[in-house]
This record gives C-alpha cells, sequence and structure tokens, in this order.
C-alpha cells in the first residue's frame, strides 16, 4: 500500500485530484469508480476546476458509485444521485448515460444489486476506485464483518453511519436503515484504488486499515490484498500511524518518487 501524507487538508485533495486527472489523461475510455460524503466535496470542486482550467475532459469517461440508500429516489435531494449530480457531474462534460449508481429505489434490489454488477463487467472493469473511509473502517458502506470477498448487495447500516449521515436529511426523515452498495470483493477487482482520508475523526479508522490485521472488523484493512491501493492522507487523519517516519522516507510530504 502506498500511504502518502500531505502537509494539509488542500494538498492531500489536489495530489488526490492530481492522481485522478493523470488516470484520465492517459487513458482512452477511463472506468471510474466514485465516491460521496463531506470529504469528497472538495476533491469534487477541485477536479471541475481542473476541467474548467485545463485540458482535462470526462468526456471518455464512464463512472460507477459505490453506494445508494434504498428506498430512496434519484431525485430526493440527500441521495446519492443528487450528490454526484451537484457535486460532479454538472460541472463537467461527462456523459451522464455513461454514469451509473445502483437504484435504491428499485423493485427488486437483489435484481438491481446484480445488475450492477452485470454493468461494471460490461464496462471492462474499474480501472480506478477513489474511496473514502468510515470512522469504523467502512468503505462503501461495508460496514464491520462485511465479507471480504462481498459482492454488490443490500447492507444494513450502523447506528455509527446513520447518525453521520442524518445530517443530509430533513427534521421528519428517517435516515435510511439500508443502503444497495459495491461489496469489498467488488472493490478489490478495480484495477488501481485511490483513497482520500482527511481530518482527526478518521485517525483510528485509518491506523487499523493501514497497520492493523487484515480484517472484516475493519473493511477497509482489506486494501492491504490489493495490489495497487494509495491512500492520500492529511496529517491529522495520518495521526495514529506507527510508521510515519517511513511513509514520509519513502514520499517526503506525499510527493512522487522516480519509481512511481
Ligand atoms: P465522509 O464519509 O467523507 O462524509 O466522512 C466517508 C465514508 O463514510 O466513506
Amino acid at each position: 500500500m502506498k500511504v502518502l501524507i500531505c502537509k494539509s487538508h488542500d494538498a492531500a485533495v489536489e495530489r488526490t485530484a492530481n492522481m485522478i486527472a493523470a488516470h484520465v489523461r492517459g487513458r482512452s475510455a477511463p472506468v471510474l469508480g466514485l465516491a460521496t460524503g463531506g470529504t469528497m466535496l472538495p476533491l469534487y470542486e477541485r477536479l471541475a476546476k481542473l476541467h474548467r482550467e485545463t485540458d482535462l475532459s470526462f468526456a471518455d469517461c464512464s463512472t460507477f458509485n459505490l453506494d445508494e440508500y434504498v428506498g430512496i429516489a434519484p431525485d430526493h435531494p440527500a441521495s446519492y444521485h443528487s450528490y454526484m449530480r451537484e457535486a460532479l457531474f454538472r460541472h463537467v462534460d461527462i456523459d451522464l448515460r455513461r454514469t451509473h449508481l445502483p437504484r435504491g429505489d428499485a423493485d427488486d434490489v437483489h435484481v438491481e444489486a446484480e445488475s450492477f454488477e452485470a454493468r461494471i463487467d460490461a464496462a471492462g472493469g474499474i480501472s480506478l476506485q477513489l474511496l473514502g473511509i468510515g470512522q469504523n473502517g467502512h468503505i462503501g458502506f461495508n460496514e464491520p464483518t462485511s465479507s471480504l470477498g462481498s459482492r454488490t448487495r443490500i447492507k444494513t447500516l450502523t447506528e455509527s453511519t446513520r447518525t453521520a449521515n442524518r445530517q443530509y436529511f430533513g427534521p421528519d426523515e428517517t435516515a435510511p436503515r439500508y443502503a444497495l452498495t459495491m461489496g469489498v470483493g467488488t472493490i478489490l477487482n478495480a484495477r488501481e484504488c485511490l483513497m482520500l482520508a482527511t481530518g482527526s475523526s478518521k485517525a483510528a479508522a485509518v491506523a487499523a486499515m493501514i497497520e492493523g490485521p487484515v480484517s472484516a472488523v475493519c473493511p477497509a484493512s482489506a486494501l492491504q490484498l490489493h495490489a495497487r491501493a494509495t491512500v492520500v492522507l492529511d496529517r491529522d487523519a495520518a495521526a495514529g500511524l506507527r510508521l510515519t517516519d517511513y511513509y514520509q522516507h519513502v514520499h517526503p510530504n506525499g510527493e512522487a518518487t522516480r519509481f512511481d
């Protein structure tokens, strides 16, 4: 696992955006796995800026999002469909017909989960999977004890995840109890994984993911099994790591080396 510890929050966001931009520029038909959540908002802002101000084009990209709430329609303001439209899609030149999120309002969520996996396969698999991490170590909505071989399916959210996401729902609404999420196995199939984690609230989960055992109790630790996983951190998110000197020695301030 490549661990990049950047000097500041902004530097971590910029580093991640530049890696995504390089990936997109370097391929004729990139297939991006996308994530949602507060951490990703400044990242998508930065990508939109790169699109506006440089030659970065998303016209040839396909995208697959990690997850969506069950029972929430795409036009609900707290849906991840809405999040993606507002945070990224409407600001760039992406072809919306090539953007995919699981439909949480599908009549049969099991059929929807299977069809989502089939659509990823039909696109040739995900070339770069962007990830955040939950305070409990989840990736996507793969909550602790998720099978490390799991595929897209329905998951029951933990109370801590529901509490973290309650802010996005109205005072009279109940935060969803279930989500459709890519599985840990689906994520591990991506040819490259790129995680962005910032802030001290993520420090314990980040330490468990990078330096703890590979365990379903911390689903993000499955990234230790991936041959091409990069984790971009600010100093606050890196604060729980024991081997910081080594990571800084390999990639000072998260910068690239001549072997990258
Ligand atoms: P956050 O969510 O960016 O809102 O902290 C990350 C996650 O739960 O994966």
